[in-house]
Order: structure tokens, then sequence, then C-alpha cells
């Protein structure tokens, strides 16, 4: 049994292999349905709890397809609607989830309740984002790069904007998986020094360059993210938008990155905020094969951590 709970505490050669289980997984779906089985059925007689502290489209019904498609079932479960969310301790709440299910999913804010389930469960946590990091998110954009790409290794990656909880995962992907990552947005919103001291020691190379027209020289990839993530305080906004407004990744910011370069977005996007339609519609963008491939990815995480 395994937990998956970020991408710097797996081991890469497991990443790899979950990448290339994916693309295995994916490939044997070509023609099928939405709601017709895998042929494989790993899941059968198997319960997911998918716990949702915070909104979420792609990550809930990815997740609730990709169990299905592999012969499971899931259990949707609020945050709120919970006795967790009522004073019940996270301990208690894991030992007694392993008792009824067969693996847990959640989306929560604090890591540390990530962690206080997974170290209390007796069956596979996995994390569906939290304020600090989102690594399913950046399996999934791992898989679509090298799909489109080939090998993501030696490659030049960009982030723009707020160094926020995607921003971490990418991260720690360039430790893992040997690319360069660039961040490009104000000092006040710079990812976590521990963070990028991992992946340096990791031997990655990370950048911070503060002009992203700079920045972008060079890119294979251009990624952005939302300027104000679902745990960061409204009242932030207009000076977060003022600060990030350079950031914005635009036809004219994107002509400064290799000509083949790929546009990324974890979405949901603000449309004309940190990316403009023409990127997000226009021929760089696969952002819609990045939202696929969420399913993907994450049908080859539950059956690593099943062991199945
Ligand atoms: N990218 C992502 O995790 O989207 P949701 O918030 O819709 O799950
Ligand atoms: N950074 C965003 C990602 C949403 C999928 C947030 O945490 O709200």
């Amino acid at each position: 049994m395994n937990h998956f709970l970020d991408v710097h505490k797996t081991d890469p050669e497991q990443l790899k292999h979950i990448i290339a289980e994916a693309r295995r997984i994916k490939g044997d779906r070509v023609g099928k349905t939405r709601g017709a089985p895998d042929a494989e059925q790993p899941l059968a007689g198997r319960i997911v709890a998918l716990i949702f502290e915070k909104p979420s489209t792609r990550t809930r019904v990815s997740f609730d397809v990709g169990v299905r498609q592999m012969g499971g079932e899931t259990m949707v479960l609020s945050g709120a609607d919970m006795q967790l969310g009522h004073g019940e301790s996270i301990a208690d709440t894991a030992r007694v989830l392993s008792r009824y299910v067969d693996m847990i999913m959640i989306r929560t804010f604090e890591e540390q309740t990530l962690l206080e389930m997974a170290e209390h469960a007796t069956i596979p946590v996995i994390n569906g984002l939290t304020n600090r990091t989102h690594p399913c998110q950046i399996m999934a954009d791992v898989m679509t790069f090298e799909e489109h790409r080939g090998p993501i290794a030696g490659k030049k990656v960009v982030w723009t904007g707020d160094g926020n909880n995607v921003c971490a995962s990418l991260i720690h992907a360039a430790g893992q998986f040997g690319f360069d990552l660039t961040f490009s947005g104000p000092q006040t919103l710079d990812p976590e020094d521990e963070i990028i001291g991992w992946a340096r020691k990791a031997g990655a190379k990370i950048t911070v360059e503060r002009d992203p027209q700079v920045a972008v020289k060079g890119a294979d990839l251009v990624v952005a993210d939302t300027w104000i993530s679902m745990h960061d305080s409204q009242t932030t906004k207009e000076r977060r938008h003022n600060q990030l407004r350079p950031y914005q990744v635009n036809s004219e910011l994107m002509l400064n990155a290799n000509s083949d370069a790929l546009f990324m977005h974890c979405l949901p996007a603000h449309r004309e905020e940190e990316v403009t339609s023409e990127v997000m519609d226009g021929p760089h963008s696969v952002i819609f094969d990045e939202a696929e491939n969420r399913l993907h990815a994450q049908k080859a995480i539950m059956r690593w951590c099943l062991g199945v």
C-alpha cells in the first residue's frame, strides 16, 4: 500500500512508472464511450471516498469517473457535511474511514490535515490539493508535455505569476523529472525557499527572473495559474491583481518563448486576467489535454497506491 502525498515524496522511478502506466491506460480507452468500463477492472469490489473541503470540478469528476471506469465505487463527501467539519479529529476520521472504504482522496486546506489523515489511515490516502501542493495536477502536466513533446528532462519550463500550490508541485517535479524551472513573479509571491532548496538539492536548475519577457526566452513550456487561490483572502484581490498584471500570459509574451512552446494552466482560468483567451484557445495551448489527462494520470496513481 502506498500513499500519494506529494511529488517529492514519491521515488522518481515510481513517478515515471505511473506516467507510463497513465499513457497505457489512456491508449486502452480509445474509441470507448465515457461510461464504458476499462478492459481491466482493478478496482472491482473497492470503494473510494472523495473528500472535498474546497470546491472542485476537474478533481471531483475525474476521480469519480476514473474509479467507475476501473470497476470501483465512489462516495463523494463534503468536509462541511462530515463530523470532520464539526470538530471530530482527523485521526479518528481516518481510523473510521479505514474500516469502511479502500482508499481516500482528500482536498483540504492545511497540509497538516492530509498528513494526519495519512498517518492514521490504514488505507492509501491521495492528495487532491492542499494550500501547499497539488501533485495530481502536476503528474497530468508532465504526462501532457511528454505526449506532445517527448521526455521533459532537460527542457525549460517557466511559471508565471503566484508561487502557489501548483507551482510548488511543479518545482518538486523539476527535481524528480530533471527539467529546468524558471519562476517569474513578484518577490512577495515567491515560492517557499524550502521547496526551491529541495529541488536544487535534487539537481534541478531553478531560476528566479522578475522580468517575464526575459524569463520565457527559450521556454519549452509556459505555465500560469489563477492569481488568487481558494485559500487566499479576497481582501488581497486588488493588490494581487496590480502586482501580477505584468505577468499575464498573452500572445506578445508567448512570442518570446520557443516557437513550439506549449502553454498549460491547471484550470479554472480567469480569462483576460492571468492569461488571455487568445493564448488559451491558441496554437500553443494544451489546456484541455491537460484536464483530460487528470483522469488517466489519477487512474495510474490509484492503481499504484493499491498495488493493483
Ligand atoms: N485543476 C483542478 O484541480 O481543478 P478543480 O479545482 O476543478 O478540481
Ligand atoms: N492554485 C489554485 C489551483 C486550483 C486547482 C487554488 O488553489 O485555488
